[in-house]
Parts: C-alpha cells; sequence; structure tokens
C-alpha cells in the first residue's frame, strides 16, 4: 500500500484512505470527520462505482442546463469535486454554492477550491441542507447525499427544492440504490464488495466501514426516488447512469409558459 501523505490541511493532495485499516473495538456511526475529510477524494472514488462518470454527466447537465445569471447550489459539497464540476460547466455569469454541514469537509474544500473561492465564482457555507435557502437556482446538486439525510425529511426537502428552482431547472441526483428483488441485491452487493476489494481494501475495512455506515447510509429504491420527483412535479425523472448499486438522476422543473422549450440549449435561449 502506499504510505499516506502528511497530515497537512493545506495540501490540495488526498491522502490515503486507511480509516478502517485497523482493527476497531467498537465501531461508532460513520461521521464526516476530520479524519474522513483528509482522505476523502481517495475514499469516495475507491467506494463508488461511476463515481467519475457521474460528474462527467453532470457537466453536460449543466452545460445544458444551468441558466445565465442564476445560482447553482451543490448540496453535501464534501471536499468540492462536484462544486468544481458545476463551476467548470456553467455559464460565467452564475454562481456557485456549496453547502455542508461538516466543517472538516468545508475546510478542505476552502483548500480545494481556493482560486474559485477567490474569484468569487464559488461560495461555500457550513450548515444544514434543511436551512439552506435555495431561491434563484437553476440547478441543485445532491450527490451521494440524500441517501445521509433522515428518511422522514427527504420529501420535504425535494418539495422545497421543487419550490425553489426556476422554471426549468434540474434536480440533479446520485444515490447508492437497493433493489426490491432480495436475489438481484445480493448480486449486486457481492460484485459492490468485489469492486472494493479491487480498489485495495482489506475484508477488515471492508467490514468495519460496512458496520460504520449501517443506519447512516439509508438507501432507496430507483423507484422510489423517481416517484418522489414526479411526486413533486418534476417531469421526466430518469436515471442517466448506472454503475452497480449506484445511479444518477435528474428531473426538471416545468416551463410555466411552455413546455416544448424545456429542453432548448441556454447558449440558444441568450
Ligand atoms: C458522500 S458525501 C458527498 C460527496 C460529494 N457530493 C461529491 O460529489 O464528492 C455527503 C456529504 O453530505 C454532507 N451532509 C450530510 N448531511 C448533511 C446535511 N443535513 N446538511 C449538509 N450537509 C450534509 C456530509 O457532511 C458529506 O460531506
Amino acid at each position: 500500500m502506499t504510505p499516506s501523505l502528511p497530515d497537512n490541511p493545506q495540501s490540495k493532495q488526498p491522502e490515503i484512505d486507511r480509516v478502517y485499516a485497523e482493527p476497531k473495538e467498537t465501531i461508532s456511526p460513520f461521521v464526516f470527520n476530520h479524519q474522513v475529510a483528509q482522505v476523502f477524494d481517495d475514499m469516495i472514488s475507491r467506494s463508488v462505482p461511476g463515481y467519475t462518470l457521474c460528474h462527467e454527466v453532470l457537466a453536460l447537465i449543466t452545460q445544458r442546463y444551468a441558466q445565465a445569471g442564476s445560482l447553482l447550489f451543490d448540496l453535501g459539497c464534501s471536499s468540492g469535486a462536484s462544486t468544481k464540476v458545476l463551476a467548470d460547466a456553467a455559464p460565467t455569469t452564475c454562481k456557485i454554492i456549496g453547502i455542508d454541514n461538516s466543517q472538516p469537509m468545508i475546510d478542505r474544500c476552502q483548500v480545494t477550491l481556493h482560486d474559485l473561492i477567490e474569484h468569487d465564482r464559488v461560495a461555500l457555507s457550513c450548515q444544514d441542507i434543511s436551512d439552506t435557502d435555495l431561491a434563484g437556482a437553476s440547478i441543485v446538486v445532491l450527490n451521494y447525499t440524500l441517501q445521509f439525510l433522515p428518511l422522514a425529511i427527504r420529501d420535504q426537502l425535494m418539495a422545497r427544492i421543487y419550490q425553489s428552482l426556476l422554471p426549468g431547472g434540474i434536480v440533479f441526483v446520485a444515490e447508492k440504490i437497493t433493489n426490491p428483488e432480495m436475489d438481484q441485491q445480493q448480486a449486486i452487493n457481492e460484485l459492490h464488495l468485489d469492486f472494493k476489494r479491487r480498489q485495495g481494501y482489506s475484508e477488515l475495512e471492508i467490514a468495519q466501514k460496512r458496520s460504520a455506515l449501517e443506519a447512516v447510509l439509508v438507501p432507496e429504491t430507483e423507484l422510489a426516488h423517481h416517484q418522489r420527483l414526479a411526486q413533486c412535479g418534476f417531469e421526466i425523472p430518469q436515471t442517466l447512469t448506472r454503475a452497480l448499486n449506484f445511479i444518477a438522476f435528474m428531473g426538471q422543473k416545468p416551463r410555466s409558459n411552455s413546455k416544448r422549450s424545456a429542453h432548448r440549449p441556454e447558449r440558444d435561449r441568450r
């Protein structure tokens, strides 16, 4: 295993994830603390199949749907990977807002997005998503974040996102999902374990992290996600990427005057 880099919050280099490498006497519920923030980029890319693909598709969605002069929100921005995708792909008149309720994550994000923050392209705020004013948004992103919120508040949050979005606005969501068919669920879970093994995680690391995440990360079915979006009023809830038990999907708020113009690219409207 490659040795980890020194624990330096100013370093842009992610450290190697060894959070669950040593045996722990008790496994506490997973939290996005300083230790996790330091290794987060390595942790997520080695744990989530399709992570990079999701960002590539988010760039396409941003290019097509970000509305000039609007706000773009990255809810649960962590170290800022998807925040940077938004900033790189959106019109220059857009402002990107990253929200996270973990101060260590925001600190890490401040380092990785330093230049974009200096140029006033990105602003970060340490707060709970439930308290975030989303008015004026043309895109709201929840990349692997909704799964960490209590089930009881997910409907309410999505309804508020819908109400806050500008007409034609987009919600983009990436999540781990569960399958109602037991056999399929088991098969896909095993493949996900194989993915982690191929990424160099030991059986101990996999087992300890799995128990830490139990009851903290609560996945839903793809159908439940699509139904939630449809119930809120989003048009065309559809899955855009799929890699094993991880998907990314989007929904669009209708344009009030004309449904037919809903997919017209922003550059054609300027
Ligand atoms: C899996 S990470 C997100 C990864 C990130 N979006 C990306 O693409 O790399 C989930 C993030 O959501 C944040 N989070 C969880 N619950 C939150 C809440 N209620 N309010 C704000 N942030 C929250 C966590 O602190 C964590 O940084």
